[in-house]
Order: C-alpha cells, then structure tokens, then sequence
C-alpha cells in the first residue's frame, strides 16, 4: 500500500507541474493577444523587439529625397528608411534637424542613423560609418536664366549661395574661396537669395536643384556634371551591429526591386 501512496503522490505531483505549464502558457498566450489587440506585435517573436524604434535624423528640406508635405514627412530617403525598419521589426521615428547637426546627433546617440541624401566623404568617415550607397548625386550649379555663369570656370569671384554644411559648400569654399560663399540653413534659402539678387549661383545637388528650379520660375541649371557622389546612410562609429543590420536591410530591398521602386515614383526618368 505504502508503495502504492508513493506513485500516487508522485502522479499528482507530475500532474500538478503539468497545469502549471498549461496555465502559465496560457498566461503569456493572453498577454501576447492582447499586444495584438494593440497592432503592438504580430507574433512571439516580434512581440519582444517591437516596441523597437529607430530614429532617423535628417533635414527634411531637400526634395525628393526628404521633405514635407504638411506635417507628413515624405521622400525616397523616408521611404527606404520606413522600408528598412519593417525589416528590423522596428518603428521609424524622424527627428527633423538642421544638416549640419546630423553627424553629432548620431554620434552622441541621440539618434540611430542618419539619412539626408547624405554624400559618403572621406572626412565623414572619420567621424560616423557609411552603409552601402542606395542612391547617386550630382552637384549642380542653379543660375538666373541669361546669366552670365555658362561653366563652372566663371564661378570664380563670383557669390556662391550653398546649405550650410554641405558637400556643395565644402566644394565652394574650397575651389572659389569662404569669402565668395553664402552658406544657408536650407537650400531652398539659397535659392531665394539667388531669386533675390544676394548671391549669383547656387550650388546643390542635382534633384534637389531640379525640384527648386520647377518650383520657382526665371532659374537654369547649368549643363554641367560638378561632382558625381554616393549617398549612404550614417551610423555610429563602431555600430557595426546596427550598420550589418542596415545593410542586410539594403541588399534584401534592392534586390527585391523595393529601392528603385521607390527612386522611381519619385523621380521620373528624362
Ligand atoms: N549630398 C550633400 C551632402 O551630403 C547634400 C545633402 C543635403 N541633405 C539635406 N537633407 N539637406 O552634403
């Protein structure tokens, strides 16, 4: 009998473990639906890394890559940002900023990447690490219709507007001299000073340079390659985690076609 007390206590005790188990699942199972009830998570795995959100730094006034139309940010740099974080399981949040302030926000942290139709520079590289190009830019030279400026040649003494901070700027000061360049918290500022007579050029890239001279009439842009440059997308330097993230992102969305896509419905071929 005493032998048979034993069993039985142990069955009850394996039975016991048992509904435990079921009910602690259940317990989780419940929390899970009702993260789903919430659109917070789609399934288990997610569930733990979605509340993740990366923060996207930029200067949304360089269409087409990032601007806004009302308070809504849009580009291809957002897009192929919001289609990178789907891939991380993440949430984009856009943090809105002057240019030249992207590189120290990414690299005191305060945002995960930067991402601003951002030119890969040797002396950019010193201070954050690039992910593959997604995109070519072109440095284009805006003038008033009947200018005198035909060629990057007769820029010399001439007043050069530029965003502050930009490549266009560095190439400016550099060949034409910080003296005969204006720099601008916007590009679009640049060329309403050009519009208004304060400075005689503008030098920006190409897309953008085409989006503000449709925009504003009396304007041309130069028939003239200045400088051909790769745009990346900026992390911490030594983030190699998040850049391999990004980057595995990148390969996967441009070769499911997801990034040309995107360059295409903003930019139209000629
Ligand atoms: N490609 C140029 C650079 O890297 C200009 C980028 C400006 N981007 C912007 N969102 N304002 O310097």
């Amino acid at each position: 009998m005493k032998k048979f007390t034993k069993i039985l206590a142990l069955v009850l005790a394996l039975a016991m473990t048992a509904f435990c188990f079921a009910a602690c699942n259940d317990e989780k199972k419940e929390n899970k639906a009702e993260e789903n009830d919430k659109g917070v998570a789609s399934d288990a795995i997610v569930a733990d890394s979605s509340d993740r959100v990366i923060k996207m730094a930029t200067n949304a006034a360089f269409p087409p890559y990032e601007y806004k139309e009302g308070e809504e940010f849009v580009g291809i740099d957002i897009e192929i940002a919001t289609a990178i974080a789907a891939e991380l399981g993440a949430k984009l949040e856009v943090v809105d900023m002057e240019f030249d302030s992207i590189i120290t926000s990414v690299d005191n942290g305060e945002t995960d990447f930067g991402m601003a139709g951002m030119t890969v520079t040797d002396e950019r590289k010193e201070q954050v690490d690039f992910t593959y190009s997604y995109a070519t830019g072109v440095q284009s030279i805006i003038v008033p219709e009947g200018s005198d400026i035909t060629d990057i040649d007769a820029l010399t003494g001439k007043k050069i507007g530029v965003q502050l901070g930009t490549t266009g700027d560095i190439y400016a000061s550099d060949e034409f001299g910080a003296d005969n360049v204006t720099q601008y918290g916007k590009g679009a500022d640049a060329v309403i000073a050009l519009k208004g007579g304060d400075v005689d050029a503008v030098i920006i890239d190409n897309e953008p340079a085409k989006a503000f001279v449709e925009a504003n009439e009396g304007l041309v842009i130069l028939d003239t390659d200045y400088a051909v440059e790769d745009y990346a997308i900026a992390v911490k330097k030594g983030n190699t985690e998040l850049l391999d993230e990004i980057n595995a992102a990148l390969e996967k969305l441009t070769a499911d076609g997801t990034i040309d896509a995107i360059i295409a419905k903003y930019i139209k071929a000629e």
